[in-house]
């Protein structure tokens, strides 16, 4: 037990790129547990390599959030979604102070009509990840959860298998270029919505093709996909105090939106929109994002309102409708919602979105 906890240390130590193949491509492998020490965090964007954890953590430590490659779709009736997480992280949480032993895990939630299905993998002995491009492949060795991606960002899969308990494959074709907060994807971009907290967005709305079973159910759908990663050299317990976070398509339009707050009292409001593949907006100004909360209760989130300027174009003002829940941890909520709006004084167009928001 001790001889194989410290195998593991000094595994965790001598962590970090083991080859390379070429200036574009490159192998990380990430231990089991928490490296010692301090780390570096970058927050500037290289050439290549936007999906990727190289230019992002030197390592993984016990207070740092780590790396998260996040996956979501949801379909055009909001009664079908899938959230996925691919964790590199020992504080996986906004609403609880946690120090894991043990970063790798895949976990999905599943909504079809009325059920929903979690699953939580084991936890992995080390995740392989294969950077190509602007593209990432990642293999959580022994959970049967891997996903792999275009170095175009053009599509990503994703593929689950026993031991996982939900499996079958996700397919996202992109239909909207990649962005960082406030800036398209290009080299030498501000990639921090807070001063500790990394986003990339490689793929901001995407063609989703579903095909899962869970239970000998099988589940199947299409709808909007979306894909990002985020990391962080401290843990967001405790330092990101308001997170507000949804996608969504909007006949050609495709939108996301964020807005954090950070105890240091530091704050980034972003909206993107983006129509047949190109970029109409990704800025961190002229952007408002209003959640909206039960009148009663005060409490309950019902939708939100965003307001995105697009400059010459006009601005987009769009409302969503919080349809079903998929996860209610109290302070964080996620969801699915049914979007309207257009811009101001044109076409209103309906379509789905999904959301979530940690608003204590
Ligand atoms: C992790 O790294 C950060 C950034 O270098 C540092 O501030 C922190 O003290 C480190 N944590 C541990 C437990 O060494
Ligand atoms: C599958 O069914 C079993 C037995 O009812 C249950 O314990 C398990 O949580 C289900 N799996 C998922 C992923 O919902």
């Amino acid at each position: 037990m001790k001889l194989a906890s410290s195998l593991a240390l000094i595994f965790g130590l001598a962590s970090a790129v083991i080859a390379h193949h070429g200036s574009d491509s490159s192998i990380v492998v990430i231990p089991s547990t928490p490296s010692i020490g301090p780390i570096k965090a970058q927050y500037i964007s290289s050439s290549s390599g936007l999906d990727g954890p190289e230019n992002k953590l030197s390592k993984i430590n016990s207070t740092s959030l780590g790396d998260i490659w996040y996956f979501d779709a949801v379909s055009p009736d909001g009664k079908y979604s899938f959230i996925a997480s691919f964790w590199a992280s020992p504080s996986p949480s906004y609403t609880t102070a946690l120090q894991n032993d043990k970063i790798l895990q895949a976990q999905m939630i599943l909504l079809a009509d009325d059920n929903i299905y979690a699953a939580n993998s084991i936890f992995a002995d080390a995740a392989e990840i294969i950077t190509r491009g602007d593209g990432s492949s990642g293999d959580w060795k022994g959970t049967g959860c891997s996903f792999s991606g275009a170095e175009d960002l053009s599509t990503y899969t994703l593929n689950f298998a026993s031991p996982f308990d939900i499996v079958g494959s996700i397919v996202l074709e992109s239909r909207a270029p990649p962005h960082y907060k406030c800036s398209p994807a290009k080299a030498g971009m501000d990639m921090a919505l807070l001063p500790h907290l990394g986003w990339a967005n490689a793929i901001p709305d995407a063609k989703a093709s579903v095909n899962l079973e869970v239970n000998g159910t099988h589940v199947e759908f299409t709808g909007i996909g979306y894909h990002d990663l985020s990391w962080g050299d401290v843990p967001l317990f405790g330092y990101c105090t308001m997170y507000l976070f949804g996608h969504g398509r909007l006949g050609p339009y495709s939108l996301v939106w964020v807005e954090v707050e950070a105890s240091d009292g530091s704050k980034t409001t972003s909206g993107y929109v983006s129509e047949d593949g190109k970029i109409l907006a990704t800025s961190c100004s002229d952007v408002v994002i209003d959640p909206e909360y039960d009148s009663a209760t005060g409490k309950q989130l019902q939708g939100f309102k965003v307001k995105i300027d697009l400059g010459e174009k006009g601005v987009m003002d769009v409302e969503l409708a919080v349809g079903k829940i998929i996860g209610d941890a109290g302070d964080f909520i996620t969801g699915t919602g049914q979007l309207s709006g257009g811009l101001q004084g044109g076409h209103k167009y309906q379509g789905s979105a999904l959301f979530a928001a940690f608003s204590p």
